[in-house]
């Protein structure tokens, strides 16, 4: 441990939406975070935000994690003793467009920061996977047993590899690692001080639904309503951003007190449940008494019909589940959106 009594964590991407909502998180589990962000994809006033949650500023380097000597002077100044790694591009679509961006920012960050811990010695550390491993599955609800499928995407592709990435090293190092699957993340924390901060059109359902409720876009197109579901549209495991910031402070403990000298194993983090696009909207128009203008459009390429995941093995082994409800997500977004509207 540190010279404090508290873990000092590198966050990389900690500014983004999940990483924000973690540092939140870390700081409520007693560790101590210390951000990493190239702010490629994240706005500064987010620190503004945290600082108005904590009381306090939080350890901030603008730098980029694929370069060696930025982590690597991180590690040095911050006497940094686990990481969470947020660091990656993320959009799907994006990502068809350009896969050497994609290979090399999301293959490339994860290599720095292992080669960076290789060298000080730290081998704590928690990833930043997603469900998007699993393609279209057989059977839902998913477990970690659910045959990984061929990436429909380069950005499923990078996850994948970098999955495999860690297994490797955690079989030849002493690193102690957890990856964690991420369904959909929504909502924001429940000040409304921080939350998701698309640049430019969103690409994900619940800001797009904000926007269009504050106004700021003319309708949200519902992708498809002739899918095999109950409504036709599409079913996915909505969980609040909190439940997934707490998931990563869970797994940290877990492998910070393990006695093994390595250690690698994956979980999914998702609320457990499905729920469809036309369920969440009218979910939304209900809890914040705000109507959404939306029309039936056609299917988006490369969407899957339906996926929610079996969350057991993370609550029986991290001691882990999620604890809000889709209402109170769709609360604490809409109140974001709001905070947004006014600032
Ligand atoms: C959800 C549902 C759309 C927008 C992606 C990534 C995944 C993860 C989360 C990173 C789908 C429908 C959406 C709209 C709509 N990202 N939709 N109208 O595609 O499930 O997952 O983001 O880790 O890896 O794949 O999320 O929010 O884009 O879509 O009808 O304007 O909402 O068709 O059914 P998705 P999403």
């Amino acid at each position: 441990m540190s010279l404090t009594d508290k873990m000092r964590v590198l966050v990389t991407g900690g500014a983004g939406f999940i990483g924000s909502h973690t540092v939140i998180a870390l700081e409520e589990g007693g560790f101590n975070p210390v951000i990493l962000d190239n702010f490629s994809n994240s706005n500064k006033s987010v620190l503004n935000g945290l600082k108005s949650i904590l009381g306090h500023e939080v350890v901030c380097v603008e730098g980029d994690s694929t370069n060696k000597e930025t982590v690597r002077n991180v590690f040095d100044q911050y006497a940094i003793e686990g990481v969470i790694h947020f660091a990656a591009s993320k959009a799907v679509g994006e990502s068809m467009q350009e896969p050497l961006m994609y290979y090399r920012n999301n293959l490339g960050s994860l290599l720095t920061v292992l080669e960076v811990m290789e060298e000080k010695k730290v081998g704590l550390l928690i990833f930043s996977s997603s469900c998007t491993v699993y393609g279209e599955p057989e059977n839902t609800p998913v477990t970690e047993n659910t045959p990984i499928k061929p990436a429909a995407s380069v950005y499923g592709n990078t996850k994948q590899i970098c999955e495999e990435i860690l297994h490797d090293v955690a079989a030849a190092k002493p690193f102690k690692i957890i990856s964690l699957r991420y369904f959909n993340p929504v909502g924001a924390h429940t000040s409304g001080l921080i939350g998701e901060f698309p640049i430019g059109v969103p690409n994900n359902l619940v800001p797009f639904v904000t926007q269009t409720a504050a106004g700021l876009r003319e309708k949200i197109t519902v992708f498809g309503n002739d899918y095999p579901t109950p409504d036709g549209t599409c079913i996915r495991d909505y969980i609040h951003v909190m439940d997934l910031a707490e998931a990563h402070t869970a797994a940290l403990s877990y492998i910070a007190g393990l006695r093994t000298s390595s250690f690698y194993d994956v979980f999914n983090v998702g609320a457990g449940r499905g729920n469809s696009v036309l369920e969440l909207l009218n979910t939304f128009e209900k809890v914040n008494n705000q109507p959404v203008n939306y029309q039936i459009g056609a299917r988006r390429e490369g969407d899957i019909s339906s996926i929610w995941g079996n969350v057991e093995k993370a609550k029986q082994v991290l001691g882990w589940e999620a604890k809000r409800n889709l209402a109170t997500a769709l609360k604490d977004a809409w109140r974001w959106q709001q905070h947004l509207s006014e600032s």
